[in-house]
């Protein structure tokens, strides 16, 4: 019987497809530990992935008869494809299903950040909320601005749709194509005309670091930030100083670099950042649904089969 291990723990009803198979799952708190995968994956045929598991070389070294790891997410960067494609082993991801989820959730924080939804709130829960005054806690606005989009794949789309609901004009970047809504531009040009400026694009070698200390200088002093992709496109030290010397308005980060952000990193406590620990898809429906697109690619790997949603080449 194959055997298949999964590395968190998933509802009931959606592991249940996996009958056919000999599963096991990491049941604890937390990801899986390193000894514990590298113990697993000897016997294993499948794998149902965490981004928060590193599947690299030295890992693969040890599978024996690995025939696919299935990613319960959109980002793989934490999978080395390249070990992966020489081993041909099948690698799936989760793309689509959470679309609409992470870019709903982009334009939560952007408005959070932008009205200083976060200093408000600790006002009232530290007991400084005081009379109403004029421009106290004034921020910037959402409606007629303009938005840059870093990153223009399916997310960058459905935050460019949701866009035009608030009237804002769409500046993007691109590796690829022109997209429906928006306009395409070089990054710099994207940086000096922005209001708002949100990170969607995937974590690559190409992009590590895309948005350091010369691209916070670029962006307008009134501008706000926004991560929803991968911490490390963003230069973290850089975003500190760029916030303390006043280069830019503030920013919001559902992703960070480290990530977990310490809890005394100068960034947690900033005022004008508000921080979430990745959420970008956390709704009950999608990771629902995430979570039974990853079992399908693997009963397809593990069965030979071509996978329902395999990682594109890139
Ligand atoms: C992803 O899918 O890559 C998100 O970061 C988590 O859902």
């Amino acid at each position: 019987m194959p055997r298949v291990f999964v590395t968190r723990s998933l509802p009931k009803s959606v592991l249940e497809p996996l009958a056919e198979f000999d599963v096991a799952v990491h049941g604890g708190e937390g990801p899986v530990a390193r000894s514990r995968l590298e113990s697993e994956i000897q016997s294993a045929d499948g794998l149902l992935t965490m981004l928060t598991d590193p599947i690299d070389k030295h890992l693969l070294d040890l599978a024996v008869r690995l025939k696919v790891v299935s990613q319960m997410a959109v980002g793989f960067d934490n999978i080395d494809m390249d070990e992966c494609r020489k081993r041909g082993i099948a690698v799936g991801y989760t793309p689509g299903v959470l679309t609409e989820t992470v870019a709903d959730h982009a334009f939560a924080l952007l408005g959070a950040i932008v009205r200083r939804l976060p200093e408000g709130m600790s006002e009232v829960r530290s007991g400084a909320w005081g009379p109403w005054e004029p421009f106290h806690l004034a921020g910037g606005d959402l409606h007629g601005s303009v938005l840059g989009i870093v990153g223009m794949g399916r997310i960058g789309a459905a935050i460019a749709k949701r866009a035009g609901g608030f009237d804002m004009e769409v500046l993007y970047t691109s590796r690829s194509s022109e997209a429906p809504l928006g306009r395409r531009v070089g990054l710099n040009e994207l940086l000096e005309a922005s209001d708002h400026v949100i990170v969607a694009a995937a974590l690559t070698e190409e992009t590590r670091g895309l948005i350091g200390a010369e691209q916070l200088a670029a962006m307008k002093s009134t501008a706000y930030l926004v991560n929803i992709a991968r911490g490390p496109l963003v230069d973290t030290e850089a975003l500190v100083s760029a916030l303390n010397e006043g280069e830019i308005a503030g920013a919001a980060l559902d992703v960070t670099d480290p990530e977990p952000l310490p809890a005394d990193h100068p960034l947690t406590a900033h005022p004008r950042c508000l921080i979430v620990p990745h959420l970008g898809s956390a709704s009950v429906a999608t990771h629902t649904r995430m979570a039974e697109l990853a079992v399908q690619n693997l009963i397809a790997g593990v069965n030979g089969s071509a996978l329902p949603h395999p990682v594109p080449d890139r």
